[in-house]
Parts: structure tokens; C-alpha cells; sequence
């Protein structure tokens, strides 16, 4: 990116009304240049306007934007706190994905987008935009990746809201990927969930993590930079992913490390009240015991600290009694291990 003054948003959304880069320019009733706040903390990227925003020139105003707004809401979010873009501005004639001469004509204004927004994270919706975005080996679930940057920016990758219409779950998942990329970007604050209130939709919630042990029978927590409070790493499982997949991953997301698994541990449930739906979430989490195989411990920004605890430091430190419980049932499935020595990881660096 270059260092030149940015390109007021008002001035490049007048450019590209008037763009006749490439094809789409000739089918288009209106260009979609995008919209949002220019202060804004994300900027999220979508594929190409549909039938909807092309009458409009507005992005996400169709079905897909309905699923889009139920996310943000469920991340506590508001369209007006966030910007919304897309990889092509003008739709591409019976809804098919750009074509690549296509993205590359549109890409000046993505990346002058992005320059004016100065987002603190990025997040693409679709492998359109992903691509788009990072190129074309870019990929959501590359196993071992940590997280991708464009220009220095971090990219949040999830699914595109109109997956959602099609398969439920994968708007769980964006709505959860969205809460990540609002603890990346920790000034915006998350809506405090609370004790469960009557009458409400119950939604069931299901998230795997890990109990991770070191060589020196330490376990390893998370300390959210929001709320002070001691964890261990976990997170939603995703569609087609398993348990252990998804723990694992959750691991290398939130703390840079990467594990190997080495037996189920124990689960817990609770219920919290999530005012971004007003539900009841009932949560289900399974907890695998694990040992660090490698990488450098970094927790990811929405965590201000994460440490190797003794077992009575973690029970100090824990703030939750279930949680408490994953760590005796780590240590007692430790102990016929006890005199075995576990192999260290390659980097037993932090
Ligand atoms: N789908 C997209 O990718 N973008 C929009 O603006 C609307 C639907």
C-alpha cells in the first residue's frame, strides 16, 4: 500500500459509479461502492452486489443482507459500525462470480477502500472474496496457518451470508467469526452476556477446546483482556469440522500453539442469556486433554495474557468452578502418566 493521502470515501464512491473498467459496467442499473462508517473498526468484504443492491447501489440489502444483519446484531454489532464492500462493485448478469479480470479491474478500489477505512481487521465473506482478497491459494481452513494479513491488517475468513440461507449452522459460524473479529479489534465492546431469563428461546451452542499440558505438568490459560478473566482455550465448532479439529484449531487461533491431542477429557455445560438475540444459550463444551507439539506463545488480541500454570496457580486463577473441574480431571488423568516423560515440543520457547 502506498503512503499517499487516502482518497476520501464520497470521491472513490463517485469514481466507481461512474467506472467502466471492464463488462460489468454495461449490465448494471446502479454501481455498489459500498457503505459503512470511515471510522469504522472492520471492514467486511462480500462477493458481488445481486439483483437487490443493483437496483439499490447499496450493498447487502437482499436476503443474504438479512442473514449479514442478524450476524452483526449477534455480534453485537451495527451496520452503521462497520464497512461493507465488495471484491466486484457492479453485479455480474445472472448472479455468476466475477470473473477474474473482473476482480482485478475492481481491486484499486477495494485497496483505496481499505486505505480510507484503515479497518484494525478485515473480514472476507465467501471464498470469493477470500481469494479475492489474499489470492488464490487462499483458504479458509489451510490446517497449521495462523492468521492471514492483507497490508498488515488481519483477514477474518468465514462463510458468505447467503451459505447461511441454505445451511443454518454456517450462520453460526459467521455470527461467531464475527464476535472473533470484534475481540481482534478490542475497543468496540461486546455486548455482556448474563445469567438466563425466563421466557426466552433456548439456543442450543456447541464448542470444543483443550486442557494443554507442557513437559512440566503445566496447563495453559487464557486471560480475556475484556472481562479479566482466566480460561482455557475453546471455541465453536464449525460445520464439517470434528471436535478435536475444531479444539485444536481453537488452541493455534488463540494462542499460537499448535497441540496434538491425546484422549478426551471431560465436558461441561452452562447457560448464559445473549442479549445480541435475546436467547437463553445453552452451551455444551468437550475439553480434550492435549500437548503442545510447537509454535510460540502469543495470545491472539482480545486475550492480554496467557500462561503455563502449576495445578493449584490454574485453580487460583480460574474463575469459573467447571472450569476449575477440567483442570482436576487434567491433572488426575495425568497422574498414571506420572515418571512417563511426555515429549516436548520443538519450540518449548515461552
Ligand atoms: N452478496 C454479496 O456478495 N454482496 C452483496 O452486496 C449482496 C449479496
Amino acid at each position: 500500500m502506498d503512503t499517499l493521502v487516502a482518497e476520501p470515501l464520497e470521491a472513490l464512491a463517485a469514481r466507481i459509479r461512474a467506472c467502466t473498467l471492464c463488462r460489468l459496467h454495461e449490465g448494471r442499473t446502479n454501481a455498489v461502492p459500498g457503505e459503512g462508517a470511515a471510522s469504522a473498526r472492520l471492514l467486511l468484504i462480500g462477493e458481488g452486489p445481486g439483483r437487490h443492491e443493483d437496483e439499490q447501489g447499496r450493498p447487502f440489502v437482499g436476503a443474504a443482507g438479512k442473514v449479514l444483519d442478524a450476524s452483526l446484531a449477534k455480534a453485537g454489532l451495527t451496520r452503521g459500525e462497520v464497512f461493507i464492500t465488495n471484491i466486484v462493485k457492479c453485479r455480474p448478469p445472472e448472479n455468476r462470480k466475477p470473473k477474474a479480470d473482473e476482480v482485478a479491474a475492481c481491486r484499486p478500489y477495494l485497496e483505496a477502500q481499505i486505505r480510507a477505512v484503515r479497518p484494525a481487521a478485515i473480514v472476507t465473506m465467501g471464498d470469493t472474496a477470500l481469494k479475492g482478497l489474499l489470492g488464490p491459494s487462499a483458504s479458509r481452513t489451510a490446517p497449521g496457518r495462523r492468521r492471514p494479513r492483507h497490508e498488515g491488517i488481519p483477514v477474518v475468513a468465514t462463510y458468505h451470508p447467503a451459505a447461511a440461507l441454505y445451511d443454518r449452522r454456517l450462520g453460526e459460524v459467521l455470527g461467531s467469526d464475527l464476535a472473533r473479529a470484534v475481540r481482534l479489534v478490542a475497543p468496540i465492546t461486546r455486548p455482556r452476556s448474563g445469567r438466563p431469563r425466563q421466557s426466552r428461546r433456548v439456543r442450543p451452542a456447541l464448542s470444543s477446546g483443550c486442557a494443554v499440558l507442557d513437559g512440566e505438568n503445566r496447563i495453559l490459560l487464557l486471560r480475556r483482556a475484556d472481562e479479566g478473566l482466566w480460561c482455557l482455550p475453546k471455541g465453536t465448532v464449525e460445520p464439517g469440522e470434528t471436535l478435536q479439529e475444531t479444539a485444536m484449531r481453537e488452541v493455534r487461533e488463540e494462542t499460537g500453539l499448535s497441540v496434538r491431542i491425546l484422549a478426551p477429557l471431560t465436558e461441561i455445560t452452562y447457560s448464559f442469556y445473549s442479549p445480541s438475540d435475546d436467547a437463553n444459550v445453552e452451551k455444551r463444551v468437550v475439553y480434550f486433554l492435549a500437548e503442545r507439539t510447537g509454535g510460540r506463545l502469543k495470545p491472539e488480541p482480545g486475550f492480554d495474557d496467557a500462561r503455563w500454570c502449576g495445578r493449584a496457580d490454574a485453580l487460583r486463577r480460574l474463575h469459573f468452578e467447571n472450569d476449575r473441574n477440567v483442570v482436576r480431571r487434567a491433572f488426575e488423568a495425568l497422574a498414571p502418566a506420572t515418571g512417563r516423560t511426555r515429549g516436548r515440543g520443538p519450540a518449548a520457547s515461552s
